[in-house]
């Protein structure tokens, strides 16, 4: 894409000028983290510099300005997301934890024995494990619903598991391991439909398009900064109002509270029913600046660039023979898996990374999905906006160039 300003883009994040063993960085690991524009870093440092004291608690001018960024992070997360209203948008740590705080919140009031809980083959562990726990906890009963050879949800088996037994779809946005989008609309339609409420894992997706969650319609939606060109350690829980208000809290402590005595406690409003504690504050603004970053360059033309990124990547794998494409969903982001004949996927990453080239090699915490594909781990290359035709290049000549030497 010519008018795509990648250059201008790379400028900004001063990690991608580093020399990795003597040969310059390229970073294709973006979606076990992605860096950080000198924007994030310098909203964090300015903060911490000028502006930091702890929020909701104080009326002094410093304890106001801190506060004035960490909800003015809130209403940028709002937006971002086209969520009604920022009560809806609960600070967590990640994406985990917001599955966690659904799982034991939310979950535990309406699941009981018997119930059943819906998700897809291709989960990463953070939308499996909590539904175990619960499972345990209460006897309900965790549901799967498969994918093919393709990396694909088989939409029928989908809907054949949904039934009046059901009482939560959590599903994955975008597969991290495989890159698989999933037609999230058609599923929120086939649970409505059934008055199912429906949660999105978007901790992939949100890097690499743009999401509405008014007009996708799910109840909850949660997402990783880490992942968002924002700081670790941050994340967000989007809930329906309804819901959330419903809900009792996950963690008790401070700010979650209107009145404590030694007899009883009446919880705070919305949001800060679930913020527990002196929160993240440099984090969630440094969350808000990437927000503010992405808008200038826009999440369709990111998701467009990406799109054709991938292609070309993909095109160039297909080429090497012994290289396997793990995830060939037809609806897919920026990832691309792969297996080669006779290397394992964890020597692949560390001869990559003699030649600068920073991939994952693993399960992607996504054990099922390797167990589906019959192999133990692939190696990974994500894409993020700041990558480049050249990099892919320099990509696929590192692993000609491997299997040259050890295939
Ligand atoms: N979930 C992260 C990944 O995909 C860590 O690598």
């Amino acid at each position: 894409m010519t008018d795509f300003p990648v250059e201008k883009i790379r400028a900004d994040f001063p990690i991608l000028q580093e020399k990795i063993r003597n040969k310059p960085l390229v970073y294709l690991d973006n979606a076990a983290s992605c860096q950080k524009p000198q924007q994030v870093i310098d909203s964090i440092v300015h903060l911490y510099s000028h502006e930091y004291a702890n929020v909701h608690r104080g009326v002094h001018t410093l304890s106001v300005k801190a506060t004035d960024r960490y909800e003015g992070a809130r209403e940028k997360v709002q937006q971002f997301i086209n969520a009604q209203s920022t009560k809806e948008i609960i600070f967590v740590r990640g994406a985990t934890e917001a599955i966690n705080l659904i799982a034991q919140t939310f979950a535990k009031e309406n699941i009981k024995a018997g119930d059943e809980i819906l998700i897809t083959a291709m989960e990463h562990h953070s939308n499996i494990v909590p539904w175990q726990m619960l499972c345990e906890q209460t006897g309900a009963v965790l549901k799967v619903a498969p994918i093919n050879l393709q990396g694909e949800l088989i939409y029928a088996e989908f809907e054949n598991l949904l039934t009046d037994k059901t009482k939560l779809v959590s599903v994955v946005h975008m597969s991290n391991a495989l890159g698989t989008v999933n037609p999230v609309e058609k599923i929120i339609a086939a649970a409505k439909a059934k008055k199912i409420p429906v949660l999105l894992d978007g901790a992939q997706a949100i890097p690499h398009m743009s999401v509405d969650v008014q007009a996708l319609g799910c109840d909850f939606y949660v997402f990783s900064g880490h992942k968002l060109y924002a700081p670790s350690g941050i994340g967000v829980l989007y809930g329906k109002q309804a819901l959330l208000e419903a809900m009792p809290p996950y963690q008790g402590g401070g700010d979650m509270i209107r009145k404590v005595t030694f007899e009883e406690t009446e919880y705070n409003s919305l949001p800060y029913k679930f913020e527990a504690g002196t929160p993240n504050i440099a984090d969630v603004v440094g969350l808000g600046a990437a927000i503010d970053y992405l808008n200038t360059i826009g999440m369709e033309r990111i998701a467009a660039y990406e799109a054709e990124l991938l292609d070309y990547a993909t095109e160039k794998a297909k080429q090497i023979q012994g290289l396997r494409i793990i995830g060939e969903a037809g609806a897919k982001g920026a990832i691309l898996s792969f297996v080669l004949d006779k290397i394992h996927p964890h020597d692949i990453g560390t001869m990559l990374d003699s030649l600068g080239i920073a991939i994952r090699a693993g399960h992607h915490c996504a054990m099922p999905v390797m167990d589906f594909f019959e192999v133990p781990a692939t190696a990974r290359a994500s894409f993020a906006m700041y990558n480049t035709k050249e990099e892919v290049d320099i990509l696929m000549a590192g692993i000609a160039d491997l299997i040259e030497i050890f295939g």
